[in-house]
Parts: structure tokens; C-alpha cells; sequence
């Protein structure tokens, strides 16, 4: 009766979509993929991203779903289920959300500044220029605002309401794809002249963020830029984490997972490059080209200032867009976090709310470190792809660029073979489906992925920095 009740999962088809959507838009989308695009230039970065979440991105949806829905297992069991030698690759997969939540809802903590401010008729002071960093340097608001994201997101997986949280965003979803385009059109006609005279537009910052600009090009920066878009499009839709091989288990037998999955995937797609096409030339158009390399706290500090051109309806504006993307970012922490609790309830046999309150009190603690890196601990440090960062960019780098592309070469070493790739194909034609791009698919995750994914984690570790620097430059 229990093992129905759990495998209850989502009732149909639409339900799927929504809910895997829900949980792969999120603040990946709005807040990580802008400040990469922009830092790498744009055009390029694009270009590389789009490819790679077509293809890769696809493949590896479909291996995750496809595996969790054929064993019905959660990660932390599910490898080791097929093949018990590869038991580790579960283990491997639950510190990616681990890890991931020990920022996310230091992100999320802005997100919910800013509608309070947005709310409490401040919105205007958040476009002054040293509103988001004078932020950053107050750690006590900083951990205030983290904690208060986190206790959201553990109250609800604490009660188990996802169900009616994802009710919610049914209608938040859409509504926020409305205000993006809105906002981005109007953003179009933006237009500023800074001290110096330089007059600046959107259609330029537009085409800075469309058009590949290889000028300059060495090997080692194009590798850099599609270790960022590869592992973006992992982490946008939340791959290499075990989540959707729990979601693939949730859902139902005779849902064609071939379309289910393009839609999940296009509509991700969308909704980052409708986001950045209004971040990146925002940016250049208000703070200038230099001013794109400035990192994370990009979405804080340009939209603000879009809205502030609005008048008063950008106050309005304003804080419908940060409540939406409150809501978008909830529904992805709150499945970061079912993650975690589902399995320490395997690994140590703990109860639901025992696991949800200890791993939360966890994740805060670790949290608050993180933040105190933007002021009491502050200190650079040069990453392995020459960014200087802090804890937050350490801890972002260590999940999204090297481990993630770990496990997802490990997987594809899993599925292309050991397993071999018809366990997927077998399950993704269950039921008489067709599956249109199984032949690539083969092709893809038995060479092509595993063959990327190493040279990418490789180049993570700064080791090809370090082969380059040594023999080829010289
Ligand atoms: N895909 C989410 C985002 O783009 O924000 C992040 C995420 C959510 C990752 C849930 C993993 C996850 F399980």
C-alpha cells in the first residue's frame, strides 16, 4: 500500500511536464545563466548552450528519467540496484544537491530582499549603485534574509505540500513567462548616456549577447566557455544530482517521454535566453561592457535599474517580478532539498521530519559560513578558469563545474557500457512508443558525451590551464 501510495507520483502527462519543469526553472535559469553569458561574452557562450542542451542536455534527461522510471528507485539505490560495483555513483550524485543548497538559498535570501524592498516602496534605493554590495558587506541581514528563504523551503518539504505548492506554480509559471517577454520588450528601448558622454543602447547590448564574438579566441577560453554552457545545462535542468532519476520514477508508464522530455528542455531553454536578453544588455547598457564580468550579483544590480526607468509602475513591476521569481526558485530549492531528506532517510534510516529538521539545521550552518565569505571572512580567491571569486563562487565552481560533469561522465561510462544504452531505449519505447532519436541517442552517450564530459572535467581541475601554459604557449 506504502510502495502505492509513493508511486503515485504525478496523475498524467501534463502533470509530469509542469512539475519537472517547476523544478528544472529556478534560479539556474534567472540568476546563473544571465551572469555566465554575460561574463563570457554572450554570443558564444549562446551558441554553445543551445547545442548542447539539444543534444546532451536531451540525451542525459532521457537517461535519468528512462533509468529511474524502468528500476523505480531513487538515486542513492539505484546504480548499485543494476550493477552493485557502481553503488559509489549514487553516493556520488547525493552531494551535488547537497552542496548546491549550501547557496542556493543565500541567492534565494536576495531574491526575497528585494521583494521586500520592491514591496515596502524601496524598490527605487535598490537601483543605486552600492545597494547590492552595501547588502552583501551586512552579514547579519545577509543570514536574516538566507534563513528565512531556507525555513520557506523546509516548511514545506516538512509538511510534504510540494503538491499544493506546485498547484501554485501552475499559474506562477506562466505568469512569469509573461512578465520576462513583457519586460524584455520593453527593455529593447532602453537608452543611456553615462559621465563621459558615451551614449549606449539595448540593440547594441542585444547583439553583444547574440552574435559569437571570437576575437582574441585561444583554445583554453573556448574550453573554458563550454565547461560553463555544458555545465549550465546540467545544472538548469538539474542533472547529475539524482533528481530526475527520482522524478522518472514518479512518473506514470504510458507517458511518452521522448516529447515530454523535448518540452521540459525547450521550455528551459527559453526562459534562460529570454531572461539573459534582458540581463546582459542591460548591463552594458547602464554599467558598460567592463561591467559584465562583475559575476553573481549581476541580476540584482542591472534589473533594478530597468525598473527604476518605469516610474512608478516599475515599483509594481518590480515586485510581482521578484515574488514570481521567488515562487520559480522555491520550486526548484524545494526538490533540491526532497532530494537530500528522501535519501539520508535511506542512508541512516532517520525519520521524514527528523531528516528534513537535522539536514536543514545542517545546510544553514553551512550557509552561514557561506555568507560570512562576503564580509567578515572575506578573501579572493583565482579559480581554476582565472575568475577570482568567494566561498559562494568556490562552492558553485566545486558543484556545477567539476562535480557535475564527473558524475555525468560516470553515468554515460554506466549507461553507454556497462549497462549498455537499449536499457534505456527499451524503456523510453515501452508501450509502443516510438523513440525517434534513438539511434543518436546510442551515439551520444556511448561516445560522444563521455569523450566531452572527460576532457570538460579535466579542464575544471585547471590541469589543461597548466598543460598549456607549460607546453604550448612557450
Ligand atoms: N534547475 C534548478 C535551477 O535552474 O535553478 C536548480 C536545481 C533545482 C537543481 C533542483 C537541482 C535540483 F534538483
Amino acid at each position: 500500500m506504502e510502495k502505492k501510495n509513493k508511486k503515485a507520483g504525478f496523475s498524467n502527462r501534463l502533470g509530469f511536464i509542469l512539475a519537472t519543469a517547476g523544478s528544472a526553472v529556478g534560479l539556474g535559469n534567472i540568476w546563473r545563466f544571465p551572469y555566465l553569458a554575460a561574463r563570457d561574452g554572450g554570443g558564444l557562450f549562446l551558441l554553445i548552450y543551445l547545442l548542447v542542451s539539444l543534444t546532451f542536455g536531451f540525451s542525459f534527461l532521457v537517461t535519468e528519467l528512462a533509468l529511474g522510471r524502468r528500476t523505480q528507485k531513487h538515486s542513492l539505490e539505484l546504480f548499485g540496484s543494476i550493477k552493485p560495483r557502481w553503488n559509489f555513483l549514487g553516493k556520488l550524485t547525493f552531494i551535488v544537491p547537497f552542496l548546491i543548497m549550501t547557496y542556493y538559498p543565500i541567492i534565494g535570501g536576495w531574491v526575497l530582499k528585494y521583494c521586500f524592498s520592491f514591496l515596502s516602496g524601496q524598490g527605487k534605493a535598490t537601483a543605486t549603485n552600492n545597494f547590492f554590495s552595501n547588502f552583501l558587506n551586512l552579514p547579519g541581514e545577509l543570514i536574516f534574509w538566507m534563513l528565512a528563504y531556507l525555513f520557506l523551503t523546509s516548511i514545506i518539504v516538512y509538511f510534504g505540500v510540494e503538491k499544493g505548492i506546485e498547484k501554485f506554480s501552475k499559474i506562477i509559471m506562466p505568469g512569469l513567462v509573461l512578465i520576462i517577454i513583457g519586460i524584455a520588450i520593453y527593455s529593447l528601448g532602453l537608452k543611456y548616456t553615462d559621465i563621459n558622454g558615451e551614449t549606449r543602447t539595448a540593440t547594441q547590448g542585444l547583439k553583444i549577447y547574440l552574435l559569437p564574438n571570437l576575437n582574441g579566441m585561444t583554445l583554453n577560453k573556448f574550453l573554458e566557455i563550454a565547461l560553463d554552457a555544458v555545465c549550465q545545462v546540467f545544472y538548469s535542468l538539474g542533472l547529475s544530482m539524482g533528481i530526475m532519476l527520482t522524478y522518472g520514477a514518479y512518473a506514470k508508464k504510458d507517458t511518452n517521454m521522448e516529447s515530454a522530455v523535448q518540452q521540459i528542455d525547450l521550455f528551459d531553454v527559453i526562459i534562460s535566453f529570454l531572461v539573459g536578453s534582458i540581463i546582459v544588455p542591460a548591463v552594458y547598457v547602464f554599467l558598460g561592457k567592463d561591467a559584465m564580468s562583475q559575476g553573481p550579483g549581476l541580476l540584482f544590480i542591472s534589473l533594478p535599474k530597468i525598473f527604476n526607468t518605469m516610474g512608478l509602475a516599475g515599483q509594481i513591476v518590480g515586485a510581482i517580478f521578484f515574488i514570481m521569481v521567488a515562487f520559480a526558485a522555491l520550486t526548484s530549492s524545494i526538490s533540491l532539498l526532497e532530494a537530500i531528506v528522501a535519501s539520508s532517510i535511506e542512508l541512516f534510516k532517520v525519520s521524514r521530519k527528523r531528516s528534513c529538521v537535522l539536514n536543514s539545521l545542517i545546510i544553514a550552518f553551512l550557509s552561514i559560513f557561506v555568507c560570512l565569505g562576503f564580509n567578515l571572512f572575506y578573501f579572493d580567491f583565482k579559480l581554476p578558469n582565472g575568475q577570482v571569486g568567494q566561498l559562494l563562487d568556490i562552492v558553485d565552481y566545486l558543484c556545477g563545474n567539476f562535480l557535475m560533469p564527473l558524475v555525468a561522465f560516470l553515468t554515460c561510462v554506466f549507461v553507454g557500457w556497462i549497462v549498455k544504452p537499449n536499457f534505456v531505449i527499451e524503456e523510453m519505447e515501452f508501450n509502443n512508443h516510438k523513440f525517434k532519436s534513438k539511434n543518436i541517442y546510442a551515439f551520444t552517450i556511448k561516445y560522444v558525451a563521455p569523450i566531452i564530459m572527460l576532457i570538460l572535467f579535466i579542464e575544471s581541475t585547471g590541469l589543461l590551464n597548466l598543460i598549456y601554459s607549460l607546453f604550448i604557449k612557450n
